[in-house]
């Protein structure tokens, strides 16, 4: 069996090596254009990392394949794959808001085994390794303490097209939860539920580049990772729900409440 400890290291070095070349670029004209649905917004420096990022993974494993957010899927021989979101919450890189990050996860025969998210402007690497726990700057992360919804700091994330689907469930949670935070960059989000920092993270329709080192991530610091219904989460698929575990049952809960009024409104709306 082939140790982890290369993969890992190489996402590590690579999604830090990549967040450098954005914090240079970030000081300069980043020309933003939108790539299809209102919202979603890529620029020159989307497309830099994510072509430092391949070299990288080439140099490092020749013949595997990558799947980059910008560039799409390069196919490899090897039965390992490199999925890499190279910049990940364009919206706030833009802005200059600092909630924005590299996410680079290590995937081997459909199994997603190791992955590091790195936040330039706070000098932050998550990382994690299948059965080998998961660490901020190299030490030991743990997903946070409360057991109730009322007790709980959540997070989620929408674009401007995707409201409507969010939009019931954004309110519901605002209403039952602590606190509800829309932060911009999923990967970083989930990282934030491995950290203990965040309790509940949910979102849906997000793509696969977004969510795999961050599942692997919250689950290797002890959290739970499913659909928002609780069912089992398929990356890329409808939602993504990840915890600290002891809010799981009740978020699942509290999010079949908002689903239950969205489909409900649309019926009365015949939407
Ligand atoms: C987006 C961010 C955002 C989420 C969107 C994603 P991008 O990724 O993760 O938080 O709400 O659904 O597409 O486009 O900035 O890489
Ligand atoms: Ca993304
Ligand atoms: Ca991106």
């Amino acid at each position: 069996m082939q140790t982890l400890a290369d993969p890992l290291r190489t996402a590590v070095e690579t999604a830090r090596e990549a967040g450098a070349l954005l914090r240079r670029l970030g000081t300069g004209p980043l020309d933003a254009r939108e790539k299809g649905a209102r919202g979603d917004l890529v620029t020159a420096a989307d497309r830099a990392s994510e072509r430092l990022i391949v070299e990288r993974l080439q140099a490092a494993f020749p013949g595997s394949a990558i799947l980059g957010e910008e560039d799409g899927e390069r196919a490899g021989d090897t039965g390992e794959r490199w999925i890499v979101d190279p910049l990940d919450g364009t919206t706030n890189y833009l802005h200059g808001y600092p909630l924005y990050c590299v996410s680079i996860a290590y995937e081997r025969d459909g199994d997603v085994l190791a992955g590091a998210i790195y936040a330039p402007a706070l000098d932050a690497t998550f990382a994690g390794a299948r059965g080998r726990g998961a660490t901020c700057d190299g030490k030991p992360i743990a997903v946070s303490q409360p057991e109730a919804v009322a007790d709980a700091m959540v997070c989620t994330g929408f674009k401007p097209a995707d409201y409507d689907r969010n939009g019931e469930h954004f309110a519901h949670l605002s209403r039952v939860a602590q606190a509800v935070r829309r932060d911009g960059s999923a990967a970083l989000d989930l990282a934030f539920v491995a950290n203990g920092t965040f309790d509940a993270f949910w979102e849906f329709d997000l793509k696969i580049w977004d969510v795999a080192a961050g599942a692997l991530i919250v689950r290797e610091a002890g959290g739970t990772v499913s659909a928002i219904d609780g069912s089992v989460y398929a990356p890329g698929a409808g939602s993504i729900l990840a915890t600290n575990g002891r809010v799981h049952t009740e978020m699942c809960a509290e999010l079949a409440i908002a689903s239950g009024a969205a489909r409900l409104r649309a019926e009365i709306l015949g939407s």
